[in-house]
């Protein structure tokens, strides 16, 4: 069965399923936020978006950190996931759906799949001999490992030896079909270093992986031999599957894959490259299910260089940093100041400094600052222009005017920090131009309809910036559109793909006379250093 074509205007996204060995760290934080950016960017565009979260819960890694603190796997689960769902909340990620790998319809679905596979032939038992991670739950190669057997994503951990009957699906059958993927479908892995690495990886032959383990309690067991439990990533990766389904839709693959499949964008970190781009193809063309249409892959952040994360203990507290300079902040610093794709370090007096100079100075400032000027100069009404009336020239308006498309590309290509950096290019051409046309001397002079069309074009872009920035910051862009006089808030996304849909609220030249302005508040604290930074 080949399902159907994508509905259209359909787009579906998902972040990785998170191993819930221990809390959410900043890492996982990372992936979720650039994913709720694009979902939010998309549903501007008017598309009709599911996004899609949730947690990895079985294997051996979550029963033996269950085991060692003396939990039931599945309480210690259900701890855990609800930690990374109110994180979620806290960072202003709005999911459509949350997945649980140990949900019951997620059973069904791994069964179905899992007889499909076997039907076409692709499984079959043989000896597993090799070094596993369990942090990474897969089998490392001997030349890929540290001195003393350690793990190269997770440094301080000894792989295992394993001598062990596993069940095996036959990947090597599928190399010729994912070199033509590859081929004729370039953007399947972005960027273009990720693809390099899996073509490399793929031409150099590929190996049937096992997806069973035997002696391992915490997980599905195999349908035609209950002694063994399904791999997890077998199992984690069909959680894309299942998560499709409508909450009270009977859980079959046919219902799960008949509205948002196929997905158009996985978005995952390095480590896990070749498990979506190699292993969830081919088992994907196994079951002769359609594949995915993109997977993304970013880096790692880093703390003093080193791969933060749980397995390595040098975690950044994603709730402490929010508690204390709010979601947008967190969001903004790390869509704009880490290139989506490549590692980043976190460094909290940058952190500071960004945010000082962006949101509080070059932002918030000129929103301030403008809005008591209309308050001062033009009683508080919007200035009396037409956008009509304003040549294309304009300083201002010739750099908004291709703004939006600029920025929508950028959101496209999930080049955010460039998303970031053209609206800001238009933020800091408007400081300038207030400094320079001083509306204030032009006031003094008499010259109102000056004064009015400076302080029109300021507002407008101000206006322009808030919107093309909002699937980043959108509490801050519904604040700065509250004080314009906008009942919009971004965080109703329905409402706001109503009544602003992209194609009239991302261009230059929006805001009418009509609109009554609200009272200029801050938008943005500035954060002071402490005296010991
Ligand atoms: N459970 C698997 C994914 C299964 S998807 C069907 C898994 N979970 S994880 O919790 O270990 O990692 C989830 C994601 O977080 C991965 O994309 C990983 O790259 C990302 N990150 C973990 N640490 C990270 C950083 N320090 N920096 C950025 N992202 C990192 O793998």
């Amino acid at each position: 069965m080949n399902l159907v074509d994508k509905i259209e205007n359909t787009f579906t996204l998902t972040t990785p399923l998170y191993y819930v060995n221990d809390v959410p760290h900043i890492g996982s934080a990372y992936t979720t936020m650039a994913a709720d950016v694009v979902a939010r960017s998309q549903r501007l565009l008017g598309h009709s978006v599911l996004l899609i979260t949730g947690t990895d819960e079985h294997g051996q890694k979550i029963q033996r950190t269950a085991e060692s603190k003396g939990r039931s796997p599945q309480s210690f689960c259900d701890e855990i996931s609800a930690g990374f769902a109110s994180l979620w909340e806290l960072l202003n990620i709005q999911y459509d759906r949350f997945i649980r790998t140990t949900d019951d319809r997620h059973k069904a679905i791994v069964k179905e799949f899992f007889q499909r596979v076997w039907e076409r032939g692709d499984i079959y038992l043989s000896q597993q001999q090799g070094w596993y991670c369990v942090s990474c739950e897969e089998f490392k190669e001997e030349r890929e490992l540290l001195e003393g057997h350690r793990c190269p994503i997770h440094t301080n951990k000894e792989v295992e030896w394993r001598d062990e009957q596993n069940y095996f699906f036959r990947l090597s059958k599928y190399q010729t079909q994912l070199q033509t993927l590859y081929k004729s479908q370039p953007d399947f892995i972005q960027p273009e270093s990720r693809r390099n690495e899996v073509l490399n990886f793929v031409n150099q032959g590929l190996q049937d992986f096992s997806i069973s383990r035997i002696n391992l309690e915490w997980g599905l067991p195999l349908p035609v031999d209950p002694q063994h439990t399904i791999y997890v990533w077998f199992d984690a990766l069909l959680g894309y599957v299942t998560a499709l389904l409508e909450p009270e839709q009977e859980p079959t693959l046919e219902n799960a894959l008949a509205k948002w499949w196929p997905i158009n964008l996985h978005l995952i970190g390095k480590d896990i490259l070749r498990f979506h781009t190699v292993y969830w193809p081919a088992m994907l063309m196994s079951a002769d299910i359609k594949l995915p249409l993109r997977v993304f892959v970013h880096g790692f952040l880093t703390k003093d260089g080193q791969k933060m994360g749980k397995s390595l203990g040098n975690t950044l507290n994603p709730v402490e940093l929010i508690k204390c300079y709010g979601a947008d902040a967190v969001r903004y610093y790390f869509l704009k100041e880490i290139e989506f794709g490549k590692d980043g370090d976190f460094n909290e007096s940058r952190f500071i400094n960004v945010l000082n100079a962006d949101l509080a100075n070059d932002l918030g400032n000129l929103l301030n600052r403008t809005l008591s000027m209309v308050k001062k100069y033009c009683a508080g009404n919007v200035p009396q222009i037409k956008n009509e009336d304003i040549p294309f020239e304009h300083p201002l308006k010739s750099i908004g005017f291709h703004l939006g498309e600029q920025v929508r590309n950028a959101y496209e290509a999930l080049a955010f920090n460039q998303a970031c950096e053209a609206v800001l290019l238009l933020v800091q051409a408007s400081n300038k131009f207030i400094d320079e046309q001083a509306p204030w001397t032009l006031y003094k002079q008499g010259q109102h309809q000056a004064v009015e069309q400076v302080l029109y074009a300021v507002l407008e872009s101000v206006r322009l910036a808030a919107y093309l920035l909002s699937p980043i910051i959108p509490n801050i862009s519904s604040d700065i559109y509250q004080q314009l006089g906008f009942g919009i808030d971004f965080n109703d996304q329905i409402q706001t793909s109503i009544s602003a849909p992209f194609a009239t609220h991302g261009t230059w030249g929006v805001l009418s006379n009509q609109q009554k302005l609200g009272e200029p508040r801050p938008i943005f604290k500035r954060i002071e250093l402490s005296k010991n930074d």
